[in-house]
């Protein structure tokens, strides 16, 4: 008899077809009617397939008498209901390290299209303008100060690419790593006075909600740019929209929202920003590496093996 398990939403064809082997799926996003879904297979389901932004809430964790894993595609694990997991005795897995790189890439990416330009360069281009006048001059990365908020996994791999870019690297977080070449702050709007750039990179908390707060974006200034490849909730979006239509923020290149995929309509027509759809992890090899980890937790927990990337 096969093992039952919850899939929250879609998955990449190769992790459906290994869950659909090894496991009887329940489809939870294709269900007409959800509540009816769970009463039906709620007493027999031991696992949850989910992601990222489909988490697993309170509310399925209790329609789930018999749940013992949730396995995560993402690192990021915001939209699990940490506190009901503890309570019921359920265990958790994310996919860390393996996004690591696609993450970095994409936060350099971002912070060269946007110091650069490029994506309105490339409109010029486009829209013929380049035959009126070439594009105005632009910023550049070489040398200057880039702050990191949350030297974690993601954030070390994005100061060794700054590094590159010979950029000087300051960082704050909760604690400060003795071990780390960079400058530590132990606060975050002190950080922001002293840099051009201000990545962030930290988990999306009740502790880091709203912590780039109007005050950071104030001493960041017209001269700084702000980066988000973590999660919208870490932003004050609406005083970062303000800041950035007024000129009192210089710049942003954005890949998380509050409320995404739904992004506030005035950042659209401004040239001092460039936005991204979430896809800091979303290259075929990384997305499937991530993929490959949700697998393996849920096999490993269903064959008695120690968990390969647990959170709790
Ligand atoms: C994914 C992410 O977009 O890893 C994370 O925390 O935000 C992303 O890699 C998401 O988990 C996929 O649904």
């Amino acid at each position: 008899m096969k093992s039952e398990i919850l899939q929250m939403g879609p998955m990449l064809p190769h992790v459906e077809a290994a869950l659909e082997a090894a496991y009887q799926v329940h489809r939870y996003w294709e269900a007409k009617d959800r509540t009816a879904l769970l009463a039906r297979i709620g007493g027999q389901v031991r696992g949850v397939a989910t992601d990222g932004h489909l988490g697993c809430g309170r509310a399925i964790v209790q329609a789930l008498p018999k749940l013992e894993l949730i396995a995560s595609y993402g690192v990021g694990y915001d939209a699990v209901d940490l506190a009901a997991c503890r309570e019921h005795g359920v265990r958790l897995t994310n996919t860390p390290d393996v996004l690591n790189d696609a993450m970095a890439e994409l936060a350099l990416g971002l912070m060269i299209a946007l110091c650069r330009r490029i994506p309105q360069a490339d409109v010029h281009v486009r829209e013929g303008r380049w035959l009126q006048r070439g594009y105005p001059l632009t910023a550049e990365l070489t040398g200057a100060r880039l702050g990191i908020l949350g030297l974690g996994r993601i954030g070390k791999e994005i100061a060794r690419r700054c590094q590159a870019f010979k950029m000087r690297i300051a960082y704050h977080g909760r604690n400060e790593q003795p071990y780390e070449p960079y400058e530590y702050y132990a606060d975050l709007t002190e950080m922001a006075r002293e840099v051009d750039w201000l990545v962030v990179i930290a988990p999306g908390t009740a502790e880091t909600k709203g912590i780039v707060s109007r005050p950071v974006l104030e001493a960041l200034g017209p001269e700084g740019c702000l980066v988000n490849v973590a999660r919208g909730s870490l932003v004050d979006e609406p005083a970062m929209v303000e800041m950035l239509q007024s000129g009192a923020l210089g710049g942003a290149a954005l890949d998380v929202f509050e409320d995404e995929p739904r992004v506030p309509e005035a950042l659209s027509g401004l040239e001092n920003v460039v936005l991204s759809p979430h896809q800091g992890s979303a290259t075929r090899k990384t997305r499937a590496a991530m993929g490959d980890l949700v697998v393996n937790n849920l096999a490993a927990h269903f064959a008695g093996r120690p968990l390969l990337t647990r959170v709790v």
